[in-house]
């Protein structure tokens, strides 16, 4: 028997050194701890509708439960959930799409990670948007991939500058993501943009996930999908789910449209990772998508006309600088005129004032100079935020 033992050493993998993160779930915890030691925190930090998921969608689950759909599914996703995604995003992306082009997952994210498992190998090179949603990078850096930023500007209202994404292509670019309306900068691709894109990627063997997760909250204009380039169909992977348009985002579940034989792909790392996405949520989708369509267009609403109030009450404190966002639920103030960086200025409005943001770092290095805050919070709650920041930059602001 054994009876001394030394304590064992944790040998990770090597690759989970490259993993990254999101801060926002940090920003969160810590927010969390200040308000548990009894400190008051506006939280402006997390990337969710505040709103609930509508009740015809919550009902459509329980009736599931109650139903018996408490077993494994295929998957890939359970055939009429496939079959109403394909139908509406034919409709609403003007482009044909059957259900065997579909997968569900649990979460937007998972998509994401499948796209570079199954697509990118090491020395690969990837272009996505900087700053942007921190996950990509991540992801890129995870399955050893080169990660290659394209910066998104303030004085192109944050779109892609199709000419300088053109110059990043190389022999060895597998993938280019974009993401519109985006997160963190609620900036949008117009459909001149998305088609110059397209004609830069023109023979080339190269794939394009396409994020769009926000495509229902976009302010103005319709949306347009590099999907709708009949030529791209078979280079795209879209990613959309029901998190943010449905306010689903504990529900665990977004789907991805691509080209047949790569879903089937997908559909093999399901198998491998999480079997099948929860199916009584999947039953609560398809009500989703088919039934009452009002809240999000209330929500939407809603969440513009926070964002201008918000950008108004910014624009009105010294030191910030901010456009009017087109699309999403997040602000991103140019902050470089208060004469602090980013992540310290992110630091110092949680400790000083209360106010749970993040720097714009968290998305990426050319995030420097900016703060996202999300307006998925209440009116009330918005005021008070400006209010405290107010404060706080007349006391620290030059
Ligand atoms: C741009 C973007 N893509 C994907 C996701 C992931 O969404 P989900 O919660 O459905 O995994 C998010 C969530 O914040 C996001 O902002």
């Amino acid at each position: 028997m054994i009876t001394q033992t030394v304590p064992h050493q944790l040998h990770l993998a090597p690759r989970m050194a490259r993993l990254g993160t999101e801060t926002a779930f940090e920003v969160l915890a810590k927010a969390k701890a200040l308000e548990r030691q009894g400190k008051s925190i506006v939280h402006l930090e997390i990337g969710e509708p505040d709103f609930d998921t509508p009740a015809n969608i919550v009902e459509a689950a329980a009736t599931a439960l109650h139903g018996g759909w408490t077993h494994y599914g295929p998957s890939a996703g359970l055939p009429e959930l496939r079959q109403t995604i394909a139908e509406y995003i034919s409709r609403s992306r003007n482009v044909d799409v059957t259900a065997d082009e579909v997968v569900v997952v649990p979460g937007g994210k998972p998509i994401i990670f499948y796209a570079m498992l199954s697509l990118i190998d090491a020395g690969d090179e990837v272009i996505y948007p900087n700053p942007g949603f921190p996950i990509y990078e991540s992801m890129i850096h995870y399955v050893g991939g080169t990660a290659v930023p394209i910066p998104l500007r303030e004085e192109r209202d944050f779109a892609v500058d199709p000419a300088e994404l053109e110059s990043l292509i190389t022999d060895r670019t597998k993938l280019i993501i974009i993401n519109s309306p985006q997160n963190p900068t609620g900036g949008i691709l117009p459909r001149r943009d998305v088609e110059k894109i397209a004609n830069a990627i023109g023979e080339r063997n190269i794939m394009v996930l396409s994020d769009e997760i926000y495509s229902r909250l976009q302010f103005e204009g319709e949306p347009f999908s590099i999907l709708s380039l009949p030529w791209m169909q078979d280079r795209t992977i879209l990613l959309d789910g029901f998190s943010k348009t449905y306010a689903m985002t504990g529900w665990r579940m977004g789907y991805g449209v691509m080209r047949a034989d790569l879903a089937a792909q997908f559909t093999r790392l399901m198998t491998n990772s999480n079997s099948c996405t929860a199916s009584f949520t999947q039953r609560a989708g398809i009500a989703a998508i088919t039934g009452d369509q009002s809240p999000v267009e209330r929500m939407r609403l809603e969440f513009q006309h926070r964002s201008r109030f918000f950008v108004d009450g910014l624009n009105r404190i010294p030191g910030f600088r901010c456009r009017m966002p087109k699309g999403a639920f997040y602000v991103f103030p140019n902050v470089e005129q208060t004469g602090w960086r980013s992540k310290p200025l992110a630091d110092a409005l949680l400790d000083g004032a209360g106010i749970a943001a993040l720097s714009g770092t968290a998305f990426g290095r050319f995030g420097e100079g900016f703060l996202r805050f999300s307006v998925a919070n209440s009116m009330e709650q918005l005021e008070q935020a400006l209010e405290r920041i107010g404060r706080w930059a007349k006391e620290n602001v030059r």
